[in-house]
């Protein structure tokens, strides 16, 4: 593990766990948002007290390094309570309570519903086609619940840290372009036609007379009810998107990005930077993950019994090995340079079946042991 920046400055990470409210950890596709996002969380276990994560996706193997079930993974809802026996694990303090949220959007929108319309409005959309379809028909959805979800936890003030993962996406910066594209898309003339607002609705309706006759009198009546309730949720998604678009910026919350020492991932790096900049969003840490060690030594003990071929061969793997980790730490370094005023950790390459190894080992690169 090393501290490629050298001593814990004003804005370290470990500083940034000791004092913000939320850590948004976002960065490329597969380059370990998720895994980094959990072990920052942990690492906040050495500082904080009350901490919740809240995982997109989370791979199988995290998951069970957290002991969850398959069911709970596969439903999402409201944080759970890491178990006793899986703080052990994890060398979490007894104290600590450490929740584990994992993102369904279906779950949160529900409670947006609950909140929004009134209990008739909310049953009867609910149980329309197209309401359970909707986590896959609007873009951004999961960003979107991401966000109510945060803002809700942090309102309640029941957790001291929160550390939100972000959804897979193409390219990193996509999560800060949600908030624009849901307004564009609530706003367009499309959605308008679709879910008029208030007053314009039976208007607009009425040239859709044909619509009922091709689909039908139910599901016509079933996606004229949908659309007429939902246009009464755009105003609050509205309201929340423009909320969304500052939140990035607040004091209490920080930014900090993941990437891999490959050369793609740093040039998205680089893109990410520059777009956050453009938005007045403040770039806190670089997290470099999956850098590959050097090989250990091989013991004298083992060397003793392996014959010439197999030693050469080892020799061989040896110096491969070499030359990746410093190449990966080259890596590193010019990210460092590149980033002079940002910490830059870089987390070690973990080969690992179960998980628990890679969040220990990321997490004690970011606050040492
Ligand atoms: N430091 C590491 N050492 C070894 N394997 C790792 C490390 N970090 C992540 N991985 C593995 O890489 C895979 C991708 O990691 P993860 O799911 O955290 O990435 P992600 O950025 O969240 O992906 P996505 O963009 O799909 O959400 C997982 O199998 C994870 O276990
Ligand atoms: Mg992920």
């Amino acid at each position: 593990m090393k501290k490629v920046s050298g001593s814990v400055s004003k804005n370290s990470i470990h500083n940034l766990l000791k004092d913000k409210r939320c850590i948004i950890v976002c960065g490329g596709g597969g380059v370990g948002k998720t895994t980094t996002a959990a072990s920052l969380a942990l690492a906040a276990t050495k500082v904080r007290k009350r901490i919740l994560v809240v995982t997109i996706d989370p791979a199988k193997r995290l998951a069970e390094a957290f002991g969850f079930s398959q069911k709970a993974l596969e439903q999402g809802g409201e944080p759970i309570l890491l178990s006793e026996e899986s703080k052990l694990k994890l060398g979490i303090d007894s104290e600590v309570s450490f929740s584990v949220g994992i993102l369904n959007p279906k779950y949160v929108l529900s409670q947006v519903v609950e909140q929004t319309l009134s209990k008739e409005q909310g049953d009867r959309l609910q149980k329309t086609m197209l309401y359970s379809q909707l986590s896959e028909m609007v873009y951004g959805l999961q960003e979107y619940t991401a966000y109510e979800w945060v803002t809700r936890m942090i309102q309640n003030e029941e957790y001291d840290l929160i550390v939100l993962d972000t959804p897979p996406s193409f390219h990193a910066k996509d999560f800060f372009l949600v908030p624009a594209k849901i307004k564009n898309l609530m706003e367009s003339k499309v959605f308008q036609l679709f879910a008029p607002k208030k007053g314009t609705w039976f208007k607009t309706m009425l040239s859709f007379g044909w619509i009922e006759k091709l689909l039908g009198e139910k599901v016509y009546r079933e996606s004229r009810m949908f659309l007429e309730t939902f246009s009464l949720l755009r105003d609050r998604i509205l309201e929340r998107c423009d909320l969304l678009s500052k939140f990035f910026t607040q004091k209490e919350v920080a930014v900090i990005a993941v990437s891999t020492p490959e050369s793609s991932a740093m040039f998205e790096l680089d893109g990410l930077d520059q777009f956050l900049r453009e938005r007045k969003i403040q770039l806190e840490g670089i997290i470099v993950n999956q850098v590959e060690q050097a090989a250990g030594r091989l013991s004298e003990e083992l060397a003793s019994e392996l014959n010439d071929v197999m030693k050469e061969k080892f020799k061989k793997l040896e110096i491969h090995q070499q030359k990746r980790s410093e190449k990966a730490m080259l890596a590193v370094q010019k990210c460092q340079t590149r980033y002079p005023s940002i910490e830059v950790i870089s987390a070690p390459m973990v080969y690992d079946p179960d998980g628990f190894l890679i969040l220990k080992q990321t997490a004690e690169s970011i606050i040492p042991q």
